[in-house]
């Protein structure tokens, strides 16, 4: 907990210092789109508390936030928070200012998805500048995303008097569990971006009792032992995993599904022809990790264990069953979820 008490929390500002100041919320927005409707809410709901908090206090919100990589667009999430408060959006940002300077106390903008703008992921100095020229107070409620030195992430709180919103809090706590697990300790891993997951490797690697490295991830690996992929996604940090090749408390795929010509096969991993694609871990993979679960008196998973978005959701559901049924504590974690009065001057229909 010494961790979480050096953050500033939104809560200890006082409410009166808020009203009719405007603040620059970092949300972690960054939700599946399907169809151009929203398809998963968690993080939407999430966020619900900070925002309201905002709102009630009558600041001026200005919400900032990326989806996906580059250049997909806000504005079905925008539509989709209108059911939660009024809200106006800003597609562009050189229209933030006019529209931040109209904005009413206890108003809401969300300007359009961040990662347009090169400056972003390399924390350009004038992009920040740009931001916090329209923000008093700056409030970072995007856990997921702040592993990221973006200039959202790193450089506006350089600037701004920061704090953490209400979720960020939480997931600290929550998170802080894991520093004195009880054992068997076992860490899950899958989807697929093994930079982001390589850290947690390399940070548990002595604590836990077991890494179970599934999904996408799990390629990588077997990339560097020199398997056939096929047509299978291979993080570009695959060599990455190569200090941890063989570790024993490693424990990849025994077995893997693939899909090939329409087809869906189980086969070893190392047995993959060059038109294969796996798309989730197969059925010696899941019953090699169940019981482990079974035993484990802590357990941290993160990323789904084959390709829910395409329907591979079998390995990822029955690990879920099983955490959600077990005795052990667990940690679950990762992504991939009216213009109102209060907003005065030109603000598009979202
Ligand atoms: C996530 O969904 O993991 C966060 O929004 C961070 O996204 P990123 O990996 O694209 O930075």
């Amino acid at each position: 907990m010494d961790r979480e008490s050096k953050l500033p929390l939104l809560a200890e500002i006082p409410a009166a210092d808020l009203a009719g100041r405007q603040v620059l919320v970092r949300l972690d927005l960054n939700v599946p789109i399907e169809n151009g409707q929203v398809a998963d809410d968690f993080r939407l709901q999430r966020i619900r508390p900070t925002v309201a908090y905002l709102v009630k206090a009558k600041a001026r919100v200005i919400i900032l936030s990326h989806l996906g990589r580059t250049a997909g667009s806000l504005r079905p999430v925008a539509r989709y928070l209108q059911n939660f408060f009024p809200l106006g959006f800003v597609p562009e940002l050189d229209q933030l200012k006019s529209q931040a300077a109209s904005l009413s106390a206890g108003g809401i903008l969300l300007l359009e998805n961040l990662r347009r703008y090169p400056g972003e992921a390399v924390n350009d100095q004038d992009l920040v500048e740009q931001l916090a020229s329209v923000g008093e107070i700056y409030i970072n409620e995007a856990f997921a995303a702040s592993h990221r030195e973006h200039a959202s992430i790193v450089g506006l709180p350089r600037r701004l008097p920061a704090y953490v919103g209400f979720w960020f809090a939480e997931e600290v706590r929550n998170l802080s569990r894991v520093f004195k697990p009880g054992h068997p300790f076992t860490v899950i891993l899958g989807g697929a971006k093994f930079e982001t997951k390589l850290p947690v490797v390399r940070k548990f690697i002595d604590a836990a009792d077991q890494i179970f490295i599934y999904g996408a991830l799990a390629h990588a690996f077997f990339r560097e032992l020199g398997y056939e992929l096929g047509e299978s996604l291979v993080d570009k940090d695959a060599s990455l995993a190569r200090p941890f090749l063989g570790h024993p408390k490693i424990v990849l795929p025994a077995d893997v599904r693939v899909q090939n010509s329409g087809r869906v096969f189980i086969k070893r991993p190392d047995e993959l022809t060059t038109s294969d694609n796996i798309l989730d871990v197969g059925l010696l993979s899941v019953e090699k990790l169940l019981p482990v679960i079974g035993q484990s008196r802590f357990i941290l998973w993160n990323g789904p264990l084959g390709n829910f978005e395409r329907g591979f959701r079998g390995s990822t559901e029955a690990a879920a069953k099983f955490i959600a049924g077990s005795n052990a504590e667990s940690i679950v974690g990762g992504g991939d979820t009216v213009a109102g009065d209060s907003v005065s001057g030109s603000v598009e229909p979202i």
